[in-house]
């Protein structure tokens, strides 16, 4: 069939652009073992890296002697932090304005951190010279209660800020104190509290978890002393700021410095920071003069590596008798471990956490949140979550689920009657967020006729009073969660993170027969960017998905960008990928006007071609116009046909969703069954459905295993009670029930095709929901509120408390 009889629908389809459920073509290489991982480079003469790490929680370092490491053969170096001292390297900036130690001196302040680093011919020799570093400590009380960690008298932890009274953000009331941060109306929030027929106060906490790739952080570190370059290939999860941090701290000039991301086994927030093991690396290479490579183990990786959450929220919700919401108050203490490495847009020390009125119109609020410094490892990510979005969102869902209970409504019932109104959008909320679009209502009605929801409370009421007759063991519980996230950090007036503003980008080069080279400023680390982006730009500028390479992560070849987390390729890079299409196109309309001699307002676009408006017949497709952006280009026009979009968001896009969880908890042995989970997402335009699903997919599985048993726990030590996957829960297929998906369809007004992120979504709808139903099968017994996670034994212990068991 010849192109010019083709229907539209047949070239759309051929184009597999927005909406299409094309296949991920990253695929093709992971499924058959063909992935590039740091781990599998190798270079001549690459030695290996590895740490002494501390054993202790809190403790004085009296010496350290390399001698006997040194003497192993194959041994070619030992760093510790009297080497980086003159260097000025032994602290690192850390994203949120606070310095942490690349190698610890005097003191150790958490159980993991590094104290030497040994660098060998190959990594077991590395390993055995680890062991063969004498260090003297003499320990020290650990601090591991963020409560007690401002009490008078609590020792200060950090030497280097004793009696600094302010640091990046403001104020310091204590030696263990990091900043306040409080944003909303103290005095209208406390006056409407004590005006409200009815107010719920609950202590929520959001436990210590860790995003825990599988893909554990690492690099390869290579300086060539002969030209002055250093190419670092590494997990990085914003390739472009990691080599403008490595500039500022090395003062090896930017442009000699060459940060490659190759694929990349997940991050969820975890690979996003610096950590010692980078620097490290690049000074051993520096004075080895050879490739260093370092990749650290799955202990490692849990032991001292970014963990998030960690936050201890102190609820109070006002309403009116009949359930309307009239205030919102949280007083809150953020853990932040040893250093304050948290990854949050510099303005917002606690990250989107005011985004915790969530989808419901709340007329004032107010928030205060102590950050402190505690005998853990630092970190504080984003993770699967757009920077403290999680931690807001479970707070005000299990708050407003309490809040329920206390007014003896229905859980469903005060969500519709708090949501924010179609008509409201643009919606200004309480804590100064302008939410972008939304239909709430539509969401909650579909997702609750999709499970039926009455039919299910019938059937709870039916089990419960089957339980009280003692005919069964086992309670029913059904959660049912709202949410709004805010993802695709700039607007760079807002975002920026170390100065840098958190704009996207992306660079098109058509080449002259027809096929396209896209580079973008951000990283997947396994969200199928490479299909997706393809997938906007053969909408743009017509030509097929399959005839576009996408290529991100190279710092000498991709434009600036600040990288992915916090969902912020879609709104952000999606953004500047339609933009630059745009450009495209615009230059290719005047090409053809040129070649078809007509004005080119004389033309109109039909999916992969300009037509000449009234004469359909005359037209040129993208492959002609291609080649002649080469050879015939009107006089004046520069050749060739590329374009480059730095975007930066007029606003956040605001996703949402409903999400309904059914839970069967035996009392007797606290074993917790998700019946049913059904999810319904909103996240505007959908380019790929088949990504969107498998992105909820794992955004849902990640949910429970914070929700049903991650926790990392620490003994009054500073002992690390669950540092591999024996004692960490990762949910396998074993755990996880079916998903089912659903979703509606509500546009960002602002944003070029639409689109707002998904990928995190799940993670901050899910754990919510899954809370929820565990509290719910337990609250017509009298139980408020039970902390995560909801493991079986901790479900069996509630179940104890409220003297339910029998065994
Ligand atoms: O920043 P990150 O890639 O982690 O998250 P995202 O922007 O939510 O995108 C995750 C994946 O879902 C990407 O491959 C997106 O292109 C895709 N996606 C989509 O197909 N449609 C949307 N409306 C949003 C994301």
């Amino acid at each position: 069939m010849s192109a010019e009889i083709e229907s539209t629908e047949a070239r759309t389809q051929k184009l597999e652009g927005l909406g299409a459920k094309r296949k991920r073509v990253e695929d093709v290489r992971f499924t058959q073992g063909k992935g590039n991982y740091v781990d599998d480079l190798k270079f001549p003469g690459m030695v290996f890296g590895d740490f002494v790490r501390s054993p202790y929680g809190h403790a004085r370092v009296k010496s350290i002697n390399t001698e006997a490491a040194l003497k192993l053969p194959g041994v070619k170096a030992v760093l510790t932090a009297a080497d980086l001292k003159p260097l000025k390297l032994d602290f690192m900036p850390t994203l949120a304005g606070d310095v942490q130690a690349v190698l610890a001196g005097d003191k150790v302040l958490f159980q993991g951190q590094e104290v030497a680093f040994v660098v060998a011919e190959d990594r077991y020799i590395a390993a055995d010279a680890v062991d063969l570093v004498e260090v003297e400590y003499e320990g020290l009380p650990a601090q591991v209660d963020p409560n007690h960690a401002m009490d008078t008298g609590a020792p200060g932890l950090r030497d280097d800020l004793q009696g600094k009274t302010s640091g990046a953000h403001g104020p310091r009331k204590h030696d263990n104190h990091i900043f306040t941060w409080e944003v909303g109306d103290a005095e209208g929030t406390d006056r409407a509290l004590k005006q409200a027929d009815v107010v719920a106060k609950e202590l929520i906490v959001y436990q210590r978890v860790h995003p825990c790739p599988l893909e554990t952080c690492g690099c390869v570190a290579s300086m060539d002393k002969v030209d002055g370059h250093l190419t670092v290939w590494g997990t990085f999860q914003a390739p472009h700021a990691v080599r403008t941090v490595a500039s500022l701290i090395s003062g090896i000039p930017e442009h000699k410095i060459r940060i490659i991301s190759p694929d990349i086994g997940g991050g969820f927030g975890n690979k996003v920071g610096v950590y010692p093991g980078y620097i490290c690396s690049i000074v051993a290479s520096i004075v080895l003069g050879v490739p260093v490579k370092w990749v650290e183990d799955r202990m490692e990786n849990l032991q001292s590596t970014a963990f998030a959450r960690d936050y201890h929220m102190t609820g109070e919700i006002g309403a009116t008798k009949d359930g309307r919401i009239t205030a919102l108050r949280c007083n809150m203490i953020a853990d932040h471990g040893a250093f304050d490495a948290c990854a949050d847009p510099t303005k917002y020390p606690a990250g989107f956490f005011s985004i915790c009125t969530g989808s419901y119109d709340i007329p004032v609020a107010h928030v205060v949140v102590d950050g402190v410094y505690t005998n853990k490892a630092p970190g504080g990510v984003a993770y699967r979550c757009s920077f403290r979005v999680t931690e807001a969102s479970y707070f005000i869902e299990r708050m407003v689920d309490i809040l329920a209970r206390k007014l003896d409504m229905d859980p469903a019932e005060i969500r519709r009657k708090n949501l924010i109104r179609k008509e409201q959008f643009p919606y200004h909320s309480a804590l100064g967020w302008e939410y972008d679009s939304g239909d709430y209502h539509t969401a909650l009605d579909k997702a609750l006729n999709a499970v039926d929801y009455a039919a299910l409370r019938e059937e709870q009421k039916r089990y419960r009073e089957a339980f009280a007759r003692g005919e069964t063991r086992k309670l029913m519980g059904i959660g049912v969660s709202f949410f709004t996230e805010i993802v695709g950090a700039g607007p760079i007036k807002n975002c920026d993170i170390l100065g840098l503003g958190m704009f996207d980008s992306c660079e098109i080069r058509v080449h002259p027969t027809g096929s396209a080279i896209a580079r973008l400023g951000t990283i997947s680390q396994g969200q199928g960017h490479a299909t997706t982006f393809a997938q906007i730009l053969a909408s743009e500028i017509g030509i097929p998905a399959a005839n576009i390479t996408v290529e991100e992560g190279d710092t000498d070849t991709a434009p600036y960008g600040l990288g992915t987390y916090g969902s912020r390729s879609t709104p952000v890079a999606g953004a500047a990928t339609a933009m630059a299409g745009r450009k495209i196109r615009a230059k290719a309309q005047m090409i053809a006007a040129y070649l078809l001699e007509v004005h080119d307002d004389d033309l109109e676009w039909d999916v992969d071609r300009f037509r000449v408006k009234g004469v359909p017949e005359r037209q040129k497709t993208m492959t002609e116009i291609a080649f002649a952006a080469y050879n015939k280009v009107p006089p004046g026009m520069e050749p060739g046909l590329e374009a480059v979009s730095y975007y930066d968001p007029p606003n956040m896009t605001y996703p949402f969703g409903a999400y309904v969880c059914v839970v069967d908890i035996d009392v007797d042995t606290g074993v917790t069954e998700i019946r049913r989970f059904y999810a319904l997402d909103d996240c505007g335009t959908r380019i790929n459905p088949t990504i969107i699903e498998g992105q909820v997919h794992g955004g849902l599985t990640e949910a429970l295993g914070i929700a049903m048993g991650q926790e990392m726990a620490y003994d009054e030590l500073g002992n690390l009670k669950n540092a591999s996957l024996l004692d960490y829960f990762l949910p396998t297929a074993v755990e996880t029930p079916v998903w089912e998906t659903d979703y509606t369809t509500t546009p960002s007004p602002h944003h070029p095709i639409g689109a707002k992120g998904v990928g995190e979504s799940p993670n901050v709808g899910g754990v919510s929901a899954i809370s929820n139903a565990v509290n719910d099968a337990f609250a017509h017994l009298g139980l408020t509120h039970t902390q995560m996670p909801h493991d079986h034994w901790r479900v069996w212990k509630t179940a104890e408390r409220l003297n339910l068991t029998t065994v």
